[in-house]
């Protein structure tokens, strides 16, 4: 257990999946969260009532992270409410909604995780640190292979990762450090379950090569770890089930 008493986290779409998960881990260990979402909004009630049950203060959130002024809008909520941050989780992601434009996957998981990270950093102090959450699919993107229906999204998710690393000199300047998380395919989670409608088996043929595929909670676990850790060094990569495929 961690002792995050007086610490204020930022989990962008907590409304459900991991980032719900993180949210109430890291509540149960005494932060007090800041819930985004885009449009679960009962969802994302839920998730709060977990973290106050917890006796921690949750602020409840709309943003579409894609969506600048709505971005702008929470930090400002953010700032009347707890005046600082601790912790950005940039968990939020997507690309495989069948509403969006080609652009979307770039949009929100390139522009919009470099534009909530500049909009955060003035709330954020000396000691605080930037969770990018990720898949294997997309970490090792252009050096392993990816499903066809997936490459939108991993091809994105891997540049808004390098973007991110590219401040890693600016954040130190700042006392801040930015770790990456990257998962194998999650048990029981909706992506790999939208990935297999193009390819049949996926999730069993995945499991089977890699022996067994992480859970929401033992994903969530070790993004906590990272918020945490103090050995961990910026830039630092954790990986979270099989890297091989
Ligand atoms: N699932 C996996 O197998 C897996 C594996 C490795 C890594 N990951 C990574 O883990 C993270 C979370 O994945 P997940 O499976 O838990 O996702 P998920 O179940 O699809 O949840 C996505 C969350 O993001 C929010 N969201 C989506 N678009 C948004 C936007 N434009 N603005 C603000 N919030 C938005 C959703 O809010 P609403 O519901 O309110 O719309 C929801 O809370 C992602 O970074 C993903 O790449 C997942």
């Amino acid at each position: 257990m961690n002792n995050f008493q007086g610490k204020v986290a930022l989990i962008t779409g907590a409304s459900r999946g991991i980032g719900a998960s993180v949210a109430q881990m890291l509540a149960a260990q005494g932060a007090d969260i800041v819930i985004n979402y885009r449009s679960k909004s009962s969802r994302a009630e839920e998730v709060a009532n977990a973290v106050r049950g917890y006796g921690r203060n949750a602020l409840v959130v709309q943003a579409d992270m894609t969506n600048e002024s709505q971005m702008q809008e929470m930090i400002k909520r953010i700032e009347e409410q707890f005046g600082r941050l601790d912790f950005l989780i940039l968990n939020a992601s997507g690309g495989l909604e069948k509403d969006k434009t080609a652009d979307y996957a770039m949009r929100l998981n390139l522009t919009a995780q470099l534009l909530a990270m500049n909009l955060s950093l003035p709330l954020i102090g000396v000691g605080g640190r930037i969770i990018f959450i990720t898949s294997h699919l997309a970490h090792f993107y252009g050096q392993q292979p990816v499903y066809t229906a997936y490459e939108p999204v991993a091809q994105s998710k891997k540049a808004g990762e390098e973007a991110l690393r590219a401040q890693i000199p600016q954040l130190a300047t700042k006392g801040i450090k930015l770790v990456v998380v990257s998962g194998d395919l999650i048990e029981g989670t909706i992506t790999p379950k939208l990935m297999q409608r193009n390819s049949p088996g996926l999730i069993d043929s995945r499991r089977q090569q890699a022996g067994s595929l992480p859970t929401v909670e033992e994903f969530a676990r070790a993004i906590v770890n990272a918020t945490a850790d103090p050995q961990l060094e910026s830039g630092a990569t954790i990986f979270v089930g099989s890297t091989d495929w």
